[in-house]
């Protein structure tokens, strides 16, 4: 993981670092060793891991038999399939039950404090409720795998920001152009709110250098689709030479400072490969995916990271002074107000009344 450290003090939200809803806790690949992985994700110490069966479990990273932390560090281990307590031994299958200890039957009652996960394309996602409320809505279903796609890829940095602020890009569009250098952005659909749904749509143009020197324009569609502050999916279609692409944009809050920005990517193969950089037409298929794809994973990154000078530095303006072109970040605004407390409140007050 790569750790972005700014040189003044990080974004400051006014509100609470943790938003409601679905956030990235770990890929498949990494959970399919028989690994224990433990984080703090939204504040929060968690152990996630995965059974033969490839059921995966998500818990609060202390043992309820005398707290014991669950983290490999203390020397917490999976053993067939299985979380083992290094304290006293219990263990703790994927529903959470300790299902054995190594001296006496497992208490009736103890069981780990789970959270609710979805496997979305391999990528493992927790839920995160105001008060531990369960999930009030849902990630959408995954693309199904289709030939001529590469595999997913991810990158993972980390820096100092919050999820509504990474997230308000998709319909910044004005920063396109001076942060990244787009041209020609232009909003193609009117922007549409769905309760925790928001899609985003529009063109662009890109000119990169290759070498410094040669210039190569492409014209971009996208269309991105938000599904609260942790997850983003934007699609991409170039059209000169047939490009398609997949970004996925996961933001989660850490420790209420820092957040992981975690990018992936994958790639379908040129539709029309003529004018595609020369050379790659001669690899085999697979293999001239897996480049590709690794090519639009560091350059994501690259692009990321322009933000992130301006996102770590940045500071939560809460009446922001807009011009006329940027009443979509006040509809993204009222957008956001959902995810938090006052609004959830606010909410469950007018259903109860
Ligand atoms: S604290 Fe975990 S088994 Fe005792
Ligand atoms: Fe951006």
């Amino acid at each position: 993981m790569m750790r972005i450290q700014p040189t003044q003090a990080g974004s400051t939200a006014a509100q609470s670092p943790f938003p409601e809803g679905w956030y990235f806790v770990a890929s498949r690949a990494e959970l399919a060793t028989g690994k224990l992985i433990h984080k703090t994700w939204l504040g929060e110490e968690v152990v996630v891991w995965c059974d033969y069966q490839g059921r995966v479990c998500m818990a609060e990273a202390y043992c309820p038999h005398l707290g014991s932390s669950l983290a490999p560090e203390t020397g917490a281990k999976i053993c067939a399939g299985r979380l083992v307590c290094a304290f006293h031994g219990f263990q703790y299958d994927t529903s959470g039950r300790c299902v054995a200890t190594p001296y006496a039957p497992p208490p009736k009652t103890a069981r780990l404090r789970l959270y609710e996960t979805r496997d979305y394309a391999g990528m493992i996602f927790g839920w995160w409720g105001l008060g531990g409320r369960p999930a009030q809505w849902h990630l959408p279903e995954a693309p199904v795998p289709v030939s001529g796609w590469s595999d997913i890829r991810h990158t993972t940095l980390r820096f100092p920001g919050h999820p509504q602020e990474t997230t308000e890009n998709s319909v910044d569009l004005a920063h396109l152009r001076y942060v990244h250098g787009y041209e020609n952005v232009t909003r193609t659909a009117k922007l549409a709110i769905d309760g925790a749904y928001l899609l985003s749509c529009f063109d662009f143009m890109g000119t990169y250098r290759v070498a410094g020197v040669l210039g190569v324009t492409f014209d971009v569609t996208s269309v991105t689709h938000v599904y609260g502050l942790g997850f983003s999916q934007v699609d991409f279609e170039e059209r000169s030479i047939g490009y398609r692409a997949r970004l996925w944009v996961l933001s989660t809050p850490v420790d209420g400072k820092s957040i992981d920005l975690t990018l992936a990517t994958h790639v379908g193969d040129f539709e029309r490969p003529k004018r595609a950089i020369i050379g790659l037409s001669f690899l085999p298929l697979p293999a001239r995916l897996k480049l590709m794809n690794r090519f639009a994973l560091w350059k994501a990154a690259k692009y990321v990271e322009e933000d992130i000078v301006i996102w770590s530095r940045k500071r939560y303006v809460e009446r922001p002074l807009l011009n006329r072109a940027d009443g979509e970040i006040v509809a993204y605004r009222r957008y956001c107000e959902q995810f938090y407390k006052e609004q959830a409140q606010r909410d469950e007050r007018r259903i109860v009344g």
